[in-house]
């Protein structure tokens, strides 16, 4: 019976003693630091000094368990996109929530004070980077951390950062790019730290749209998530990525680029409806060309330097229209000054297709008409030929009455004349349907560019 109570004793000593031994360090863990007097007194610096010794150290009571790092950012401006160095230069908030079971304490001591202040650089506080960061963090200094009874800290701080991007300039000045933002630990594998979402990715992005101040380039569009797990030789991290998709405002460039060289191109269509013999439309076609390469030259600065973008295509495609519609003018140019001085003789297979041609009802009867109305041209128009195409019109009339009066020699004479300035009106109406075929050509060839580039731009 003795040794019965004995033993029972010796139980409720042992029972008290692990107790005690079990709950010190446990109350130590939890609740760290003592209020009392906060209320009155302020806080008192004494009762965090255990918790500020520690900064240099991760806030784990154990080896058990990682710390949860919850982040969220809200995106406030695009600042700069450059093609040329493949950068992004955003500001943003960050935001971070993490567990300190080092800093807890009881409210209801401390007379109701359930969130306090602290200096952040008292604190540890998580090292997350963003991975395309491609600057001195130029984070502001003095920035506070947010602690509730709980022991969960509230951190934000805002970044300029300027990022790596993959930029993809090839439908500029229509483009969209998906810039990423990695954000990971320097230090902590995943053992030791685990990144969590503090909101939906959805908020963050449209809490990003509601905010951005800069009216400028860029748009944002959406923002996407990913979580991985990076590995490096055997340790692995946790890494959100978030995909930025943010598009151009092209309407400056529309306006700077795009209507003036259209402008351009409109008017050396329009030049072909100039008369060919005016000796105008060559000088005419010149003067757009040297106009357009010193609109190219200014264009380079708005350009990005890196690359080839479709519009760059496109600009080449207009320069070498131009170009060609001028090699186009000075040929017909040519060809008139060639057979109103010395016209060849026609080949018969060039004779024939001309007057099959020419004749109304075949394939392509509007050729010549267009040649002479459609061009503007009356015979009035030509000044060398105005006297061989009424000469030609009148060939047969005058022979019949004065035939006999004139002598033979005269006679060949004239009628040499007359065949060589029939010879002569066939070739001009050659030119100018060869004219209206290759401003037709012209035309089909700068609607196809139009078409594709259009095209490849909305896709
Ligand atoms: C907290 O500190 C006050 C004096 O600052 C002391 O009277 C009180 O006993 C302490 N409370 C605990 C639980 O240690
Ligand atoms: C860590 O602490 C928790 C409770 O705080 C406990 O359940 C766990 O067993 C501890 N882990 C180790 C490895 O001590
Ligand atoms: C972080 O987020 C996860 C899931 O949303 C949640 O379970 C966890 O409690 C959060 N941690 C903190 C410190 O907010
Ligand atoms: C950006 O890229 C990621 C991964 O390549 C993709 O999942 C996401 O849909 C892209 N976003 C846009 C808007 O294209």
């Amino acid at each position: 019976m003795e040794r019965g109570w004995l033993h029972g004793e010796g139980q409720l000593l042992c029972f008290i003693l692990h107790l005690l031994l079990q709950g010190s360090p446990g109350r130590g863990d939890t609740v760290a630091i003592n209020c009392s007097g906060f209320d009155q007194q302020g806080v008192d610096p004494a009762a965090f000094q255990a918790v500020f010794d520690k900064k240099a150290f991760l806030p784990v009571t154990n080896n058990s368990g990682p710390t949860h790092v919850n982040i969220s950012f809200t995106l406030s401006a695009i600042l700069e996109v450059d093609a040329q160095l493949q950068l992004m230069t955003s500001f943003l908030w960050l935001n971070m929530i993490w567990y300190n079971p080092f800093i807890r304490w009881n409210p209801e001591e401390c007379g109701d004070i359930r969130k306090l202040s602290i200096a952040a650089e008292k604190l540890w506080l998580p090292d997350i980077f963003i991975q395309e960061f491609m600057d001195v963090d130029q984070t502001a200094t003095g920035l506070m951390v947010y602690v509730d009874s709980e022991g969960y800290m509230r951190y934000d701080k805002p970044m300029k950062v300027i990022s790596i991007c993959n930029l993809d300039i090839f439908y500029f000045p229509f483009d969209v790019q998906n810039c990423t933002l990695t954000f990971s630990s320097y230090t902590y594998t995943v053992e030791d730290m685990v990144l969590g979402l503090l909101k939906e990715v959805q908020e963050i992005s449209n809490t990003s749209q509601s905010l951005i101040q800069s009216k400028g380039e860029w748009v944002l569009l959406s923002i996407h998530q990913r979580t991985v797990k990076m590995t490096v030789d055997t340790s692995q991290y946790d890494q959100i990525i978030f995909y930025v998709a943010i598009r151009r405002r092209p309407s400056l460039y529309v306006i700077n680029l795009m209507v003036p060289s259209g402008f351009l191109v409109a008017i050396d269509a329009l030049s072909f409806y100039l008369p060919t013999e005016s000796e105008n439309r060559a000088p005419f076609k010149m003067t757009l060309l040297l106009g357009y390469n010193v609109f190219l030259l200014m264009m380079n600065d708005i350009l990005p330097d890196t690359g080839t973008p479709l519009i760059s295509v496109y600009f080449a495609l207009c320069l070498s229209l131009m170009v060609l519609s001028l090699l186009e003018t000075i040929f017909i140019t040519y060809l008139l000054h060639l057979v109103t001085t010395r016209p060849p003789p026609m080949p018969q297979w060039l004779h024939s297709l001309f007057l099959h041609c020419t004749s109304p009802m075949k394939c392509c009867p509007t050729a010549p008409q267009k040649g002479n109305k459609g061009l503007g041209l009356t015979p009035a128009h030509l000044p060398g030929l105005n006297e061989p195409m009424a000469l030609v019109g009148k060939v047969p009339g005058p022979p019949e009455s004065e035939l006999n009066g004139f002598p033979e020699s005269t006679r060949v004479q004239q009628e040499d004349e007359a065949q060589k300035q029939h010879l002569v009106s066939l070739w001009v109406q050659f030119s100018h349907m060869m004219d209206t075929l290759l401003f037709r050509l012209y035309l089909l060839f700068l609607a196809t560019t139009i078409i594709t580039v259009t095209v490849l731009w909305n896709t």
